[in-house]
């Protein structure tokens, strides 16, 4: 059967599915592992990340050209290393998305690569900006989201966008099971675009012990917080705040953060707990469906399950609430 939107015409794979680009979490293995999967896998590069990251990890997810895969970017960091773009364009993906400030200016170059562009937003006004600037989709970004995210729920936000804007719509944020990607899909959504879901597969580039926090973690034991950002001095937009593991630094931290910036002494900690894999004191970004991740999967089961079971759910949903028969 499978599921058809725009999405999955226009990227060429099995299920409306993007796995999320996510900083020093998804890598090649992981990108690789998605699309294998029936999704699109992406490669997250962060804003310290070295350009030669991207060939490599572009050549692993692409199982050296034979597979799709996309890469994320963020706008804010690009604009000091342009370099990541160059290195992008080389990498040839199918999909790339700047997020966290204009991807207007980027646009042109990598359309004309043959790129798609896609661009996370975070309220109505960078859905529109997004969409003027000539993007293929907008990827609706919840505060639900692990990672850099905004300050609006995931379903306000689709919402709005889908009653927004005319070019495709990706739902991000919150989004872990069948459940979800039926809902998003039901209202509209191309597609839906998952993190956290991914978070404890065995192919993610974080550590062992960042994955058994994962697993550990509830609903309720999320922050979005500068306090990481601030203790690194990473010049993030003060909008963007990212969704984290409450641990003993955010204890400590959050809603201190102008202290913070003064005391030298607590990005020293941050930066050698993040070398000793201490969790209470380094981060793990995670979003609030960190909750429902409860096993280490594949990340290819984890896909094509979370496709194959929101098919069945639809299907069953449409006849028990409209009568509507299943095709046998
Ligand atoms: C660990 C982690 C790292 C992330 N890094 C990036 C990144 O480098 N670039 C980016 O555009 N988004 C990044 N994000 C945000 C994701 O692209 C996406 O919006 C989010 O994971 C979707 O919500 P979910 O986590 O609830 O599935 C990251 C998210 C997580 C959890």
């Amino acid at each position: 059967m499978g599921m058809h939107t725009p999405l999955t015409a226009r990227l060429g794979v099995a299920m409306p599915i993007i796995g999320a680009p996510m900083a020093g979490v998804a890598h090649g293995a992981l990108a690789r592992a998605v699309t294998e999967g029936g999704g699109l896998g992406m490669i997250g590069v962060g804003s310290t990340d070295r350009a030669e990251l991207v060939a490599r990890e572009a050549s692993l997810a692409s199982d050296s050209g034979r597979l799709p895969f996309g890469i994320g970017l963020m706008a804010w960091a690009l604009d000091d290393c342009p370099e990541l773009l160059e290195r992008t364009l080389e990498a040839r993906p199918t999909l790339v998305s700047v997020s966290f400030g204009s991807p207007r200016p980027y646009v042109e170059a990598l359309h004309d690569a043959g790129i798609m562009v896609a661009s996370q937003v975070q309220d109505v006004a960078s859905a529109v900006a997004a969409a003027e600037a000539g993007l293929d989709l907008v990827v609706a970004q919840g505060t639900d989201a692990g990672g850099h995210t905004g300050t609006v729920g995931s379903l306000p936000l689709l919402q709005l966008v889908l009653d927004t804007v005319d070019v495709p719509v990706v739902a991000a944020g919150g989004i872990a099971t069948a459940r979800g990607l039926a809902a998003v899909l039901a209202a509209g959504a191309a597609g839906a675009w998952v993190g956290t879901c991914l978070l404890a597969c065995p192919e993610a580039a974080s550590t062992a012990e960042a994955r058994a926090k994962v697993l550990a973690a509830a609903e309720t034991d999320t922050v979005l917080t500068r306090v990481f950002d601030v203790a690194q001095g990473i010049g993030w937009p003060e909008e963007f705040a990212g969704r984290a593991l409450r641990n003993r630094f955010t204890d400590t931290w959050h809603g201190r953060e102008a202290a913070l910036a003064a005391d030298t002494a607590a990005g020293r900690q941050l930066a050698e707990a993040r070398k000793a894999g201490d969790y209470e004191t380094a981060y793990v970004y995670a979003g609030q469906a960190v909750g429902l991740v409860r096993r280490s999967r594949p990340a290819a089961e984890v896909v094509r399950s979370l496709g194959e079971d929101a098919e069945c759910l639809l299907r069953d949903r449409l006849e028990e609430l409209l009568g509507v028969a299943r095709p046998d």
